[in-house]
């Protein structure tokens, strides 16, 4: 049996929480494996709105299990107040969690030392959801990072305390005015640690690849984007780990060859939150239109997100670097009534037509050339089937089918679980 991946394409927020969820009764297990509590993955179904953080999407569905992988980073405190948020409903994860010993630990100093860093950049701050991602990927990449593994030896709050000293004399060489109470932000993380204990740590690689063995499914749950991705990502304006493909295999410890479909889910349209240069970007009534029809507003920071039209140069880029086999089309409700809809087919790189992402794409440098098509006007929200699609809808998803070469399976047209199109 195979892993598939699904991953984001775009800068974040496409909606992979969704169709994870969408998808889970097709598998045995759900594996997150990059990133931590900076993303913000939203589930709608029976009037309910969740928002995950660090838990796999698949934790609603009754039988599957839910694995944490090594390549990501947890913070005990957002991941307490997560599980308490399952309570609520009844979710029984006690059973159905499991976290890898190998996973790195967010500590309160790692957030500190967050906003500590941003606030030093002063304008070319990244723009960070300040949740202590890349203090913790420095700490395991620079080999000092605390594991969930840790959490079982005797010593582990004696490497705490000498890493926890390391980052206040960091804090104070920043130089910028960061207030807080560690002694506070102490308590509430080792009251978090001990309820955190209380979940089943694993040896997550054997874990999986035992289960490919015994012939169970797995879905690899990306978080994040490829843009923002530390290696193919707009750098500096990236996140700290690698979202595209090969994150799966080095954050669950399986091998490529174990890999099967890629999903690639993208927005009709683009978004990004936090800095960084955004080619299609729209600063005009179109653009607030977006904004405020699909609800564009951060998960987790609350912050406004960005909105521009579809670039298909960036889009080609994603789907090359993660091998791309199915794509997902999210959110073509929001745009029902739009004049027209502009695609970016090329750049304009400094005088030449280019079709690929050069290394600098700064605003200076790039303006996009659009292919302009005719907008639907019906709303999509209430159809459940593609065939009752409007004729231009149908003709943008040809245009764009076409374009990438990788067919569009499904077709999302609202917020809940139920208002998903298979084509
Ligand atoms: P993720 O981080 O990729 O899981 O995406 P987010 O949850 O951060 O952002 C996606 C937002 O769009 C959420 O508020 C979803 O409820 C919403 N959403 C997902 N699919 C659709 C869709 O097809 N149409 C509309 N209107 N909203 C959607
Ligand atoms: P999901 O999984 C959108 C962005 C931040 C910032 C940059 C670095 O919900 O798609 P970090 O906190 O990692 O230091 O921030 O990356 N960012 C996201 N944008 N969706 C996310 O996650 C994001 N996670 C990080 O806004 O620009
Ligand atoms: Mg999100």
């Amino acid at each position: 049996m195979a892993v598939d991946l699904l991953l984001g394409l775009q800068w974040g927020d496409e909606g992979k929480g969704k169709i994870v969820d969408v998808l889970t009764a097709n598998y045995d297990i759900i594996a997150r494996f990059q990133g931590g509590p900076n993303a913000g993955h939203t589930l709608e179904f029976d009037g309910i709105k969740h928002v995950l953080r660090t838990i796999p999407s698949g934790i609603f569905h009754k039988k599957s299990i839910n694995v944490i992988g090594n390549g990501v980073v947890i913070d005990p405190v957002v991941f307490v107040q997560e599980l308490e948020g399952l309570d609520q409903f009844n979710i029984d994860y006690k059973s159905k969690l499991i976290i890898s010993r190998k996973a790195h630990i967010i500590l309160p100093t790692h957030r500190l030392l967050d906003a500590a860093s941003e606030a030093s950049k002063g304008k070319a701050k990244i723009g960070s959801t300040l949740k202590g991602i890349g203090p913790t990927y420095m700490d395991k990449t620079g080999r000092n990072g605390i594991r969930i593994g840790d959490l079982e030896l005797d010593n582990w709050q004696e490497k705490y305390r000498n890493l926890a000293n390391k980052h206040e004399a960091m804090i104070s060489f920043y130089n910028v005015d960061v207030q807080y109470n560690l002694q506070e932000m102490e308590a509430e993380f080792f009251a978090a640690v001990k309820k955190l204990k209380q979940l089943q740590f694993i040896d997550s690689e054997e874990y999986l690849n035992q289960a490919l063995k015994d012939g169970k499914t797995i879905l690899a749950e990306g978080a994040q984007g490829s843009l923002l991705d530390i290696d193919f990502g707009t750098y500096p304006f990236v996140t700290s780990s690698n979202t595209t493909a090969s994150g799966a295999c080095t954050g669950l410890g399986v091998a490529p060859n174990k890999i099967n479909e890629v999903y690639g889910i993208f927005k009709a349209y683009t978004t990004r939150v936090g800095s960084g240069p955004f080619p299609t970007e729209l600063f005009n009534e179109t653009g607030a239109e977006m904004a405020k029809i699909g609800r564009e507003f951060g998960a987790v920071t609350g912050r406004p997100r960005r909105c521009g039209w579809l670039d298909l140069v960036a889009l080609k880029y994603a789907c090359q670097v993660n091998g791309v086999t199915q794509l997902m089309m999210m959110k073509g409700d929001v745009l029902s009534g739009f004049d027209k809809l502009n695609v970016c087919t090329a750049y304009n790189y400094k005088g030449e037509t280019i079709t690929h992402l050069p290394y600098n794409i700064e605003p200076e440098n790039i303006t996009p050339i659009y292919t302009s098509l005719p907008c639907w006007s019906a709303d999509l929200t209430k159809m459940t089937n593609a065939s009752e699609f409007p004729k231009e809808l149908n003709d943008y998803i040809d245009f764009l089918e076409k374009e990438l070469e990788i067919p569009i399976k499904i077709v999302s047209v609202g917020p809940d679980r139920t208002q998903t199109i298979h084509r």
